[in-house]
């Protein structure tokens, strides 16, 4: 307990992913007298009086760090800061640190390490996490111990994998708990490709079962993951259909991306941006934009140039056009048209309820020039984005606007962490509960607006890719949990194993998984997901070659301890 106070003391207010120079075992020689900044394990330490030495350990290996314990005893240079030689002072093995530092040689080489004859010296020390808990067994091969029991080791390897009657295994919704606890275990970078399962709504771009292309990474920022990532996708673009994309990606944030286009995956070959004319119809004498506004919703607007282009039929009620905003719960769709002399041709209850002012201003923020056609939504601002959304993409296919060829790529970030679900009554994860709010956010304390460190990649208006920064504190993590309902108890029941994995010294971390089968279909350019993957399940989450899936006797589920009960339950 002791030390997981002075631990917690010791514990940095923030979340933060530095980025590192060099390998702990990737110096050599030639960079002695380079600033170099290393990321990584506290393996050994050493009290030599007035100087502390200790060993920082990564993928690639292990170097000395020297610096100054006791000021001014010895002290070079004598520059190190007083907070840092105390903050040092404090390190325990196993501790997550960033070192910044002079490479020089080492006095006193180490033939037994690749390192050895190098060491570097400290002018800054971050400690990124600490060890809150007792290690179940020594890390590093410094310690000379028995070795753990085998069960001790799978005990503290991941979950305990045995099949008990009455308890059931989840298949994976995507393994990412399982990429994580890896980087706590200092793998640095992991690649898989996954299989996964999923319970959701089926479209064309989804199925039940399908693949990811799957990576997390330690001690790497978002910045240098998506570049990381953006090197791939070009690399996949040229391999396979020769062409050639410029980087980096383009970067909208999710409020950009919702309020222009209302959609977190927004297909930007085309225009037709939404334009917010709330404040221009405004206590205007046509009740739905008026209502809309003083309840607090939006009256949004596309602008179609050459609007002759679409006929009155099409969008007034029952037209196709109409149509979409009506599927997507909007009352249904205005519009209005730029007369030759810039006067509104409307439905006399637009025509008449807005003032020459407000007509002007509709002209002026829209930039509708005469032949134009606007289109307009009214109504809570989730139903006009998903309106919009759904007539700007007809009117994109439709008015031919997508060049063939445009190949469009798109980071959206700044998602919000949370969203409020008033069924339940409870805020729940937009990505998941695993995703690091934006520090400057979660400082300021308001938690529930938190913009999260997530970044999802679209290509043509279709997510190809979703990831994130992810907590490696339990503090964090439990709060999150807190935040969407989750009791201490369930916390502990459910993600314990990932809870407490966090006090062993986790890694500032992050990660990101492609939908492999989703870019098989859009390289392909094939129309659904279904005429990439050899034996799909259909809209209705069936195998229509094998009937599956189908009943089963009960003889059978007897086997699997599947009750009555349980079946009905299923
Ligand atoms: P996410 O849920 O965004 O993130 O999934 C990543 C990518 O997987 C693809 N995808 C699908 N493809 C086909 N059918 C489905 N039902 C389906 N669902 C998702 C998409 C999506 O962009 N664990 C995180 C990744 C991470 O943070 O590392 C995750 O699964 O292309």
């Amino acid at each position: 307990m002791a030390q997981g106070a002075a631990a917690e003391s010791l514990m940095p207010l923030q979340l933060t992913w530095p980025s590192r120079s060099h390998g702990c075992g990737a110096v050599v020689l030639g960079d002695i007298g380079q600033r170099v900044t290393i990321c990584g394990w506290v393996d050994r330490n050493r009290d030599m009086g007035g100087v502390q030495f200790f060993d920082v350990r990564d993928h690639t290996g292990l170097l000395q760090v020297q610096r100054t314990y006791s000021m001014p005893v010895i002290c070079e240079p004598q520059s190190v800061p007083a907070e840092v030689s105390r903050a040092a002072s404090r390190l325990r093995n196993e501790y997550v640190v960033c070192v910044t530092g002079i490479l020089r040689a080492r006095k006193d080489p180490n033939p037994r390490i690749p390192t050895g004859q190098l060491e570097l010296l400290a002018e800054s020390v971050t400690i990124l996490n600490t060890v809150t808990r007792p290690l179940p067994f020594p890390i590093s091969e410094a310690e000379e111990v028995e070795p753990p029991k085998e069960d001790t080791r799978l005990k503290h390897r991941v979950l305990d994998l045995r099949v008990q009657p009455g308890e059931w295994y989840a298949l994976p919704q995507s393994p990412q708990l399982f990429k994580q606890m890896l980087m706590v275990a200092g793998m640095d970078r992991y690649y898989q490709i996954a299989r996964c399962f999923r319970d959701e709504d089926l479209r064309a771009d989804r199925q039940p079962e399908f693949t990811q292309l799957d990576l997390e990474v330690a001690f790497m920022d978002d910045a240098a993951l998506q570049g990381l990532m953006e090197g791939l996708v070009v690399e996949v673009f040229e391999q396979l259909l020769g062409v050639k994309l410029t980087t980096p990606f383009r970067r909208m944030s999710y409020a950009e991306a919702m309020d222009k286009y209302g959609s977190d995956k927004p297909d930007l070959r085309f225009g037709l941006d939404f334009v917010d004319v709330s404040e221009a119809v405004a206590g205007c004498g046509f009740k739905v934009f008026a209502g809309a506004v003083a309840e607090g919703g939006a009256v949004k607007a596309i602008r179609v140039p050459d609007g002759k282009r679409i006929s009155n039929t099409r969008i007034k009620p029952k037209g196709d056009i109409a149509n979409e905003a009506v599927a997507a719960g909007a009352a249904g769709l205005a519009s209005i048209r730029v007369a030759a002399d810039g006067s509104l041709d409307a439905a006399k209850p637009i025509k008449e309820g807005l003032s020459a002012e407000q007509a002007k201003q509709l002209l002026d923020s829209t930039g509708a020039q005469p032949g134009d056609l606007l289109l307009l939504a009214a109504g809570p601002r989730d139903v006009v984005a998903r309106a919009l959304d759904r007539v700007r993409q007809l009117l994109g296919r439709e008015l031919g606007l997508i060049q063939p060829g445009t190949h469009s790529l798109l980071w959206v970030v700044d998602f919000p962490m949370f969203e409020y679900n008033a069924d339940e009554g409870r805020y729940q994860a937009i990505h998941h509960p695993f995703t690091a709010p934006r520090p400057d956010d979660w400082a300021s304390g308001d938690y529930v607006n938190a913009r999260a460190l997530a970044y999802d990649l679209v290509y043509n208006g279709v997510e190809i890719g979703g990831g994130s920064l992810r907590i490696y504190r339990r503090d964090i993590q439990q709060k999150v949990f807190e935040l969407i309902g989750l009791t201490p108890e369930e916390a502990q029941s459910k993600f314990g194993y990932l809870l407490d994995c966090f006090e062993y010294g986790a890694p500032p971390h992050g990660g990101l998984a492609f939908g492999l089968d989703r870019m098989a279909m859009l390289l392909a350019g094939a129309p659904s997901i279904r005429d990439v993957i050899a034996f799909p399940k259909t809209a209705q989450a069936q195998c229509a070659l094998t009937g599956a899936p189908a009943p089963v006797a009960d003889k059978q589920l007897a086997e699997l301890h599947v009750t009555p009960a349980d079946k009905q339950r299923a």
